[in-house]
């Protein structure tokens, strides 16, 4: 068996953020089941019979961090996924479908969508949205972790790039912002390895492909696509239109290709036509974006055809819109998200 990161396997990966030059890139399913081996050993080691708390997003880096721990103490990790309402069609059900019915995950879904919808209700300033989205979120977590007994340690899908610079795509991994007495000690049993590395890691633990390829999703997820102050009305004009993307994305052979693509929806109507009469409905926007870094980013070049049939779809099957427009702004002078 391969030795993966062999001086740091007794004590765990704490403390330690530098990866050793010795370390072996993983990019085959041997070397990723020798990366596993020696991570549940180092988090048997750091945690032995205590619990461990894993705040799931059904992300790539939670998801994987997840699996990993359920092989490596089973249930002794609770995991706690926050449904707060801007998740995309299908997740919050992939999530428990996946690590409480497949997995056998002890895993505490809680339904908090009223709370954020609440909270975000009337919020336009797209970082004012962003902050109630993030300091909720803390305290749903903070009161579920409450109503457990016995946590010790707190698991992160910290992974090297987070420790390497604050980059954009940063800062959604970290619980930070518990209050001082929650202060845990940390099992970030990834946090050596680049993306490409926590996938194929995944992908031997048995993680189902669309969720080990994932495209990035931002941590307040469709709030930043709901241009303006969210409605549920155009909140579910996002989610839909992003679902039907998404499937012709797959349906064309572009997902895993294009880095990160989905909808938008702004705060205001159009006229339109619709059954020989005017309509007032609202648009939505494409966006499908190639980037290395996140820091710049290109169009992808979509098909005229796929974008017609989209258009088609989105327009009869997602009430209330009545156009679809293609986005074709580079970053810079565009970011990548609209808000
Ligand atoms: P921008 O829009 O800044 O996006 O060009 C760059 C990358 O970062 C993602 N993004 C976020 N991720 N929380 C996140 O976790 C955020 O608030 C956030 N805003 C943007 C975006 O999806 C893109 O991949």
């Amino acid at each position: 068996m391969n030795t993966i990161i062999a001086d740091t396997t007794e004590q765990g990966l704490a403390g330690t953020n530098k990866r050793p030059e010795s370390m072996q890139r993983i990019n085959t399913a041997e070397l990723a089941e020798a990366f596993i081996a020696e991570q549940v050993k180092a988090v048997q080691a750091q945690v032995k019979d205590k619990k461990v708390l894993l705040a799931l997003s059904g992300g790539v880096d939670s998801s994987v961090v997840a699996a990993l721990l359920i092989r490596a103490i089973g249930e002794q990790l609770v995991c706690v996924h926050v449904n707060h309402g801007l998740l995309r069609k299908g997740e919050p059900e992939q999530v428990v479908r996946i690590f409480r019915e497949e997995l056998g995950a002890n895993l505490v879904y809680v339904d908090a969508i009223d709370r954020f919808l609440d909270k975000l209700a009337g919020v336009a300033e797209p970082e004012t949205k962003r902050k109630i989205i993030g300091e909720e979120f803390i305290r749903v977590f903070e009161e579920e972790a409450r109503k457990l007994d016995g946590i010790e340690f707190l698991a992160q899908g910290t992974i090297y790039p987070d420790i390497l610079e604050s980059g954009p795509v940063k800062a959604h991994h970290n619980v930070g912002g518990l209050p001082e007495d929650m202060d845990f000690e940390l099992v970030e049993p990834v946090k050596l390895l680049f993306k490409d590395e926590v996938r194929v890691v995944g992908r031997a633990l048995g993680l189902p492909e669309n969720m080990v390829e994932r495209q990035p999703f931002p941590g307040p997820g469709l709030g930043v696509r709901c241009l303006g102050a969210i409605t549920r009305e155009r909140l579910e004009c996002v989610r839909e239109s992003d679902a039907i993307l998404r499937e012709e994305f797959e349906r064309a052979g572009l997902a895993g290709k294009v880095w990160q693509y989905f909808t938008a929806v702004p705060d205001f109507k159009s006229v339109g036509v619709r059954n020989d009469l005017r309509s007032f409905e609202y648009p939505v926007i494409i966006r499908a974006i190639n980037t290395i870094d996140a820091m710049n980013a290109t169009i992808e070049r979509l098909d005229y055809e796929l974008l017609e049939l989209i258009t088609e779809r989105i327009t009869s099957e997602v009430p209330h819109v009545n156009r679809v427009l293609y986005d074709l702004t580079p970053k810079p002078t565009g970011t990548i998200e609209w808000e």
